[in-house]
């Protein structure tokens, strides 16, 4: 079975724990695709919808799924969303779709938090995947300076690197820039999380920690949950 096959599996269980009238966060990347598509597809009455990212909201609109935001709803039942890495205590590495910034503000407004993943993404310890940290890109190199003295602390001798696209470099939904930080392995994701944050420039990073509630996990056999 393919990821996708097992991110499918995911997104569509995820979409089983919605309920009528209720106020869901539709997460971003091709995880939470599937599960738009399957809520679309159960057709509940008096949903509301509050997308992490203008891709999310674009697929949900085609749908029909009716929209809301962050300002007309601040507060949210329940969001689903991808994770790039879920990690012990279902700490998450998430930001590979550039959106965490807006899906961290929907996840912090929400009252439960469903992380869904193909198997491959759960792992015994964070930062195999590039720790996705977004800058303010106004001297967002002289951030980059003081992001490596922060990593150098975590003893993480690579430098995060900004993100390039085709065209250049690539922006967040919010203008914002978005540098990858090999760590390698976080052994102190809560310190590492709390040093990044207090760098003026840094306007969040992808360490989610005590944000999900559950994670639904598809595997070749079905779906594995975690809590
Ligand atoms: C976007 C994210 C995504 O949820 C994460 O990158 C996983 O993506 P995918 O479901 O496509 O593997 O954090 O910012």
């Amino acid at each position: 079975m393919s990821a996708d096959d097992q991110k499918r599996r995911a997104g569509e269980a995820a979409a089983e724990r919605v309920a009528a009238g209720m106020i869901v966060g539709l997460g971003t990347g091709s995880t939470a695709a599937w599960f738009v598509k399957a809520l679309a597809a159960r057709k509940l009455p008096d949903l509301r919808c509050v997308p992490t990212s203008e891709a999310t909201a674009e697929l949900a609109r085609e749908l029909g799924l009716p929209l809301s935001t962050l300002e007309d709803t601040p507060r949210i039942d329940l969001t689903v969303d991808g994770a790039d890495e879920v990690g012990p205590g279902l700490a998450l590495i998430k930001g590979g779709g550039a959106a965490l910034l807006r899906e961290k503000l929907v996840w912090e407004a929400s009252a439960r938090c469903i992380v869904i993943a193909d198997a491959a993404k759960v792992v015994k310890t964070l930062g195999r995947f590039a720790l996705p940290i977004e800058v303010v890109a106004f001297g967002h190199k002289t951030t980059a300076n003081r992001i490596a003295d922060v990593l150098a602390d975590h003893d993480i001798a690579m430098p995060a690197r900004v993100r390039q696209a085709e065209r250049g470099l690539v922006r967040t939904d919010g203008g914002n820039l978005i540098y990858d930080a090999a760590c390698g392995a976080i052994h102190d994701p809560a310190r590492l999380a709390d040093d990044l944050k207090l760098i003026t420039g840094v306007v969040e990073h992808g360490l989610f920690l005590d944000l999900a509630d559950e994670a639904i996990v598809g595997t070749d056999d079905g779906i594995e949950v975690l809590t």
